[in-house]
């Protein structure tokens, strides 16, 4: 995680971010700490990189690498807004004992497009990651792939629109939540088949952010508001933590955006 020291709203790349509305780094540090916080309290350990000015949406680590079994592809924007920020979480990486890096060539904006479910990459495109970043990925991390197409500008980066509940090293196992009006139909009948039982979000969960939720398989990170997608996750036997990140949506981001899960076995 980074902490949004420097965070603003200064330019806009997605349909979230309003330059002219205030948004203030006070808050967001306030709220980011809140989330740090809860996954302490929940029994993870969370490490952190430091800020760099000038990169006001570095807090959203997310973006900066996917790790899967101790191998990590870094990330490369699409946005020169945000350019510089994978350079710095390649050397964390390298400082932290890291040895199997690989900078991707295509345009990869790591886990806000990419979602394992402990068989399986799900991946973004539509608006950022590059399609031809997703048989880079599988490539460089020998894991099997599955190419999802976004088509709601609102719902950039795929994990805006699905997470990941519980991963299982049998697909079927695997649970997921999605939002079906974020993916094209084609992907839509992809979802189903691999997940016939996901949870199904609706529009006033994809709104507030829900689908941007972290879920270590039992408790679910979830903005406030979601709260109807928090009360049929409930059913389901999950435990919804709720935390408020009004000020990091003004920048298009949730806990999962400002959360890159480092999975190293
Ligand atoms: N302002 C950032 C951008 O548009 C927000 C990124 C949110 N991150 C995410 N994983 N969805 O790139």
């Amino acid at each position: 995680m980074c902490p949004p020291r420097f965070f603003a709203v200064d330019y806009a790349i997605n349909p979230w971010m309003d330059p002219t509305q205030p948004a203030s780094a006070e808050v967001a540090m306030e709220q980011w700490t809140v989330l740090r916080d809860t996954y302490r309290r929940l029994g993870h350990t969370v490490e952190e990189i430091d800020p760099e000015p000038g990169l006001p949406d570095m807090v959203f680590a997310a973006n900066s690498g996917t790790v899967v079994a101790g191998r990590v592809l870094g990330s490369r924007f699409r946005a020169p807004q945000r350019t510089a920020e994978a350079e710095y979480f390649r050397r964390w990486f390298v400082e932290h004992g890291y040895r199997d890096i690989t900078m991707p060539e295509k345009i990869n904006e790591a886990e806000g497009d990419f979602a394992w479910t402990g068989t399986l990459l799900l991946a973004g495109t539509g608006f950022r990651t590059d399609p031809a970043a997703h048989a880079e990925a599988q490539e460089v991390l020998g894991v099997p792939v599955i190419s999802l197409h976004l088509v709601d500008a609102r719902y950039y980066h795929l994990d805006t629109a699905l997470f990941v509940l519980s991963e299982a090293t049998d697909t079927r196992r695997a649970q997921i939540a999605y939002y079906p009006d974020a993916f094209s139909p084609g992907s839509r009948r992809v979802l189903e088949r691999l997940f016939p039982d996901a949870v199904l979000a609706d529009a006033a969960d994809a709104e507030c952010f829900g689908l941007n939720g972290v879920s270590d398989g039992r408790n679910v990170v979830l903005p406030v508001e979601a709260t109807g997608l928090a009360a049929r996750l409930e059913k389901q036997g999950y435990a919804p933590v709720f935390v408020d990140i009004s000020e990091l949506r003004k920048a298009g981001g949730g806990p999962k955006c400002c959360t890159m899960e480092i999975r190293k076995g």
